[in-house]
């Protein structure tokens, strides 16, 4: 995949297929990570002179203009994070935006209204991608987050247009590649969140090449032997074990876990054996003996990928077995984290700065693990003018 460093991009009308799918709240946004990880290729190109044309989706409008998904809050973030004026347009194709490219100098930047406000971005519809086409002399595509989607805006328009990388999805890529390939070992894999059978494909992948997987969450509840998880969950657990076998993967599940019991009597907390769980009880984080044995097992290990928290963090005290894990997995010398409930965590747990890499992916960091090809990555190898 040819980088934006390869094109040249002064004086050219250059559209850049950013993920500004960030968490809105009361009408501005709650949380700038993904704005701010599309910075260097923004300014990069509008210091070289380039006219810089952004495209984004934000949220699932399903096609319809839906008045609280409109892009404003963003151009205001924008604006303010770069140091410069962000024009924004309540469109994304035809005369009148057109007329507003025209009307942009070298430096200057446009973005676009919520491209899925269109039911044509999402059924990536040739005739939509012409016109967003239309717009610009060159694409750049910097929206890893939703690379695995093939739309309108991350794939169509390469078709039509000499395409290239941003750096964002190319440190991704590069990133996300070494665990693939050759990940300093031992390398370990804690895996978090609800659902096991959604990651299968993930934990197959990462167990050919892992020393140990670790599991918390409510997927781990799967795991156990008189577990009342649905069948579909027992079943993938089941796949897991067996492949851990198969791989000669350390394969750890809780020993504990914490909770609450809700009764006439009120709240009561627990912390128990995975063996002897209160009836009733909902588990709400891995227990301290658990926690114990992750960290040690992390501790130990030269490169670690961690998605998915491993319980209720937002709600303390169960929080405390996603901090020890956060706090292990960043003293890693590399550590590498994704999805957006799992930068959350770390950042709740103050050590989002010592880890190596935040992935701003969550489906796309995921499948991309899985070994699938992301199609606006092909896209983008095969785009007019690529090598
Ligand atoms: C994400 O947040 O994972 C990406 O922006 C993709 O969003 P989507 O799941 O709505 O396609």
């Amino acid at each position: 995949v040819r980088s934006v460093r390869e094109l040249s991009v002064t004086g050219k009308r250059v559209l850049v297929r950013v993920d500004f799918n960030v968490p809105l709240a009361g009408g501005t946004v709650a949380d700038d990570t993904r704005i701010r990880a599309a910075l260097p290729t923004i300014s990069y190109l509008c210091e070289r002179g380039a006219v810089v044309i952004l495209a984004s989706h934000l949220g699932r409008p399903k096609g319809r203009r839906v008045e609280e998904l409109r892009l404003d809050p963003v151009a205001a973030t924008l604006e303010r994070l770069l140091g410069r004026p962000v024009r924004k347009v309540n469109d994304c194709v035809g005369a009148h935006v057109e007329a507003q490219v025209a009307a942009l100098g070298p430096g200057e930047i446009l973005l676009l209204e919520n491209v899925r406000f269109y039911p044509e971005e999402e059924a990536n519809d040739p005739s939509f991608a012409r016109a967003l086409a239309r717009l610009a002399d060159l694409f750049v595509n910097d929206a890893f987050g939703v690379a695995h989607r093939a739309n309108a805006s991350t794939v169509g328009v390469a078709a039509f247009l000499p395409a290239a990388a941003g750096f964002l999805l190319e440190r991704e890529l590069a990133v996300l590649e070494g665990l693939l390939g050759a990940p300093a070992r031992p390398f370990v894999v804690v895996a978090g969140g609800a659902k096991v059978a959604d990651k299968i494909g993930v934990l197959s992948s990462l167990m050919a090449r892992a020393d140990a997987l670790l599991i918390g969450g409510k997927m781990a509840a799967a795991f156990w032997s008189d577990s009342a998880a649905p069948a579909a969950e027992r079943q993938a657990a089941q796949e897991i074990l067996a492949r851990a076998a198969a791989c000669g993967v350390r394969l750890l599940t809780p020993v504990d876990a914490a909770g609450v019991l809700n009764s006439g009597e009120g709240r009561r907390f627990w912390t128990a054996g995975s063996d002897a769980l209160p009836a009733g009880g909902e588990v709400l984080d891995i227990g301290p003996e658990t926690a114990a044995r992750f960290s040690r097992e992390i501790g130990a290990a030269a490169t670690v990928f961690w998605n998915g928290p491993v319980g209720k963090f937002e709600e303390p005290p169960f929080d405390a077995g996603t901090k020890t894990v956060a706090r292990a997995v960043a003293a890693a010398p590399a550590s590498v984290v994704g999805g957006g409930d799992t930068a959350a965590a770390a950042r709740a747990a103050g050590v989002a700065a010592a880890l190596s890499h935040i992935s701003t992916g969550g489906g796309a960091t995921l499948k991309f693990l899985a070994g699938e090809v992301l199609p606006a990555v092909a896209a983008l190898a095969s785009s007019a003018g690529a090598r």
